[in-house]
């Protein structure tokens, strides 16, 4: 009764601070949160406070609607519900760093049509990518990197009009690089594809010359046959790393991108010499091409803004026959 009467005095009829939470997002929240088997899952979040002051929730200014959702925790247990569908105004989903977050994706979350981001990574994800995720028209960033997703690369995904960033690397992904992937360039943005760690294999489609990839890193998988598509000139490329796969080709007749800064090719099957052209590419920080098939000599004159220095023999090592500075001289 005391209580009671305290109660009243510190909030008088009228002075009750307002519930911006829409009810529908606070439903969908807290069906989520019971949906884990631990004890108390998410603590803040409880009924009686406004869902848009609860850990990790963050709601739009004007409507009040969910517009964020970001869980980082150690203790969380159990799969994503499909309920996650419900909060229709999410633009930022990020799961990272739940390591008993398991199960598959909700295919469900291609209902979310105002995603603009969708993260979940360093959690215990499994099973294979849905091919719903297409269905989110609006998303430019997808990060699922280090899970334990199988199964093939939807082809769909290339269809999304407005991804810039794909990172599907650190999972048990199979099979090959759709054709479809070659197609991206419809939009006419600068691309980042992170595929690397995965059991990947195949040819990459001859249509990947077309694309514009600000940064690509597709090491440590099983592709094989022509790598040479990702060089040229006219592409705005700043990482490209192809290592660790079973790469043929010839590396005389490619050239180089201004653009890059990092260019990686190490551990592949990878024959001809090393173009003089590299020595353009003036934002060039880190260089490896050993361990393939190289020969000839080391181009020399390099114009590095950043890296006055040059690059000493880690970058070169264990080719063919490479030769000159800074491995063994030529030999005439
Ligand atoms: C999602 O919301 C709709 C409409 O409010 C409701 O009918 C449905 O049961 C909800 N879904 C879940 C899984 O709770
Ligand atoms: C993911 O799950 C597997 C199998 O349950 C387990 O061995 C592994 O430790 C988990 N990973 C993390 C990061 O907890
Ligand atoms: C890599 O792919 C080739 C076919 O291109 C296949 O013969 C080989 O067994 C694969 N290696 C591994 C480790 O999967
Ligand atoms: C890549 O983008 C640059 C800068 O936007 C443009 O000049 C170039 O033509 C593009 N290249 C391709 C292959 O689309
Ligand atoms: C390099 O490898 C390609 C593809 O395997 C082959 O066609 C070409 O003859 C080789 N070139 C040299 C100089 O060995
Ligand atoms: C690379 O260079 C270092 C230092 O100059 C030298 O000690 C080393 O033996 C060289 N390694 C090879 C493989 O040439
Ligand atoms: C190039 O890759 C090889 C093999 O992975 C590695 O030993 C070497 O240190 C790397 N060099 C540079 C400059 O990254």
């Amino acid at each position: 009764m005391m209580l009671l009467l305290l109660f009243f005095l510190l909030f008088p009829v009228g002075v009750f601070p307002a519930e911006r939470c829409d009810g529908n997002d606070k439903t969908a929240l807290l069906k989520f949160k019971y949906s884990f088997s631990n004890p108390n899952p998410l603590p803040t979040w409880d009924p009686n406070f406004d869902c848009c002051d609860w850990y990790g929730v963050e709601c739009d200014e004007t409507t009040n609607f969910v517009t964020r959702l970001t869980i980082i925790s150690d203790y969380l247990s159990g799969t994503i519900p499909p309920v996650i569908a419900n909060l229709t105004h999410l633009q930022i989903l990020r799961f990272h760093k739940i390591p008993f977050l398991v199960g598959e994706i909700p295919p469900a979350i291609g209902k979310l049509s105002q995603l603009d981001s969708l993260e979940i990574s360093w959690c215990n994800i499994s099973a294979s990518i849905p091919n719903s995720l297409a269905d989110l028209k609006k998303l430019r960033f997808l990060e699922l990197s280090f899970n334990r997703l199988s199964g093939s690369i939807p082809p769909s995904l290339a269809t999304m009009p407005n991804i810039i960033h794909i990172d599907l690397s650190r999972n048990q992904l199979t099979g090959t690089i759709p054709e479809s992937f070659g197609h991206f360039h419809d939009r006419g943005t600068p691309l980042g594809l992170f595929l690397s760690h995965n059991k990947l294999w195949g040819e990459i489609p001859a249509s990947f010359a077309n694309i514009n990839f600000s940064g690509i890193d597709i090491s440590r998988n099983n592709f094989s046959g022509d790598g040479s598509m990702f060089f040229g000139t006219n592409k705005v490329t700043s990482t490209l790393v192809i290592s660790r796969n079973n790469f043929e080709f010839d590396f005389s007749k490619v050239r180089f991108m201004d653009s890059l800064v990092t260019l990686d090719i190490s551990h592949n099957k990878i024959n001809g010499s090393i173009p003089t052209q590299i020595t353009d590419a003036i934002l060039l920080q880190r260089l490896n091409v050993t361990y393939n098939r190289l020969c000839g000599e080391i181009p020399t004159g390099w114009k590095l803004k950043y890296r006055r220095e040059g690059f000493d023999n880690s970058s070169f090592f264990h080719n063919r026959c490479l030769c000159g500075v800074p491995l063994n001289p030529c030999k005439l």
